[in-house]
């Protein structure tokens, strides 16, 4: 009795040490870089719709928290794939973790880093929801490494000089799509 009540605290200990982990490195990506702000499926329906995502495609998400953009592309557009990149660990786990769940792990990539240092992955379309800044810091990778006419479909923030082509609003939100020089 009294091992099993030590086990017990052991392992509450080791979960509120795992906790607090994961509180202060999200409190650190939040001051140095953009906060996690997931995009649930009633905003992520509405950015693939201007986007005009096709059954088949290839979405990525530069910041792709915990999947849920990639998650609606796929579950609800019949996405071929949903590639992302997440620099917070923990956020990364739980968005494989989602995937799974919803049984579409093969459709998920999910990759951990800082996505300004990774090859850039084909893609159909890319949707992202960073801060202006970060947006105007991978606006020229977008069209370096992009073919024309490659969608780029972002929530709230603008890109500063790619082709508009639409807006639209979503639960007070703006949306835009561009499309690749
Ligand atoms: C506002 S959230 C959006 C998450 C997701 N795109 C969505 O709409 O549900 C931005 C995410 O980008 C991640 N992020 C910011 N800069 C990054 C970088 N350079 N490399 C990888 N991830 C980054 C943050 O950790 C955060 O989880």
């Amino acid at each position: 009795m009294y091992t099993l009540l030590l086990v017990l605290l052991v392992f509450i200990q080791l979960l509120l040490l795992f906790a607090l982990f994961f509180l202060v490195t999200m409190m650190a990506t939040a001051l140095f870089g953009v906060p996690w702000v997931p995009t649930r499926d009633r905003i992520g329906k509405k950015m693939f719709e201007l986007a005009e995502l096709k059954s088949g495609e290839t979405v990525v998400d530069f910041g792709c928290g915990d999947g849920s953009l990639l998650l609606t592309a796929v579950k609800k557009f019949g996405a071929a794939k949903g590639i992302g990149y997440e620099i917070h660990p923990g956020i990364r786990w739980i968005g494989l973790l989602r995937a799974r769940i919803a049984g579409v792990s093969d459709k998920i990539d999910l990759q951990g880093g800082n996505f300004f240092k990774v090859e850039l992955p084909k893609a159909d379309v890319v949707a992202t929801y960073l801060f202006p800044e970060t947006q105007a810091k991978l606006e020229p990778l977008l069209k370096k490494y992009y073919p024309s006419g490659t969608r780029v479909v972002s929530r709230t923030f603008r890109y500063p000089s790619l082709l508009l082509i639409k807006t639209s609003e979503a639960h007070g939100e703006k949306l835009y799509l561009y499309k690749l020089p």
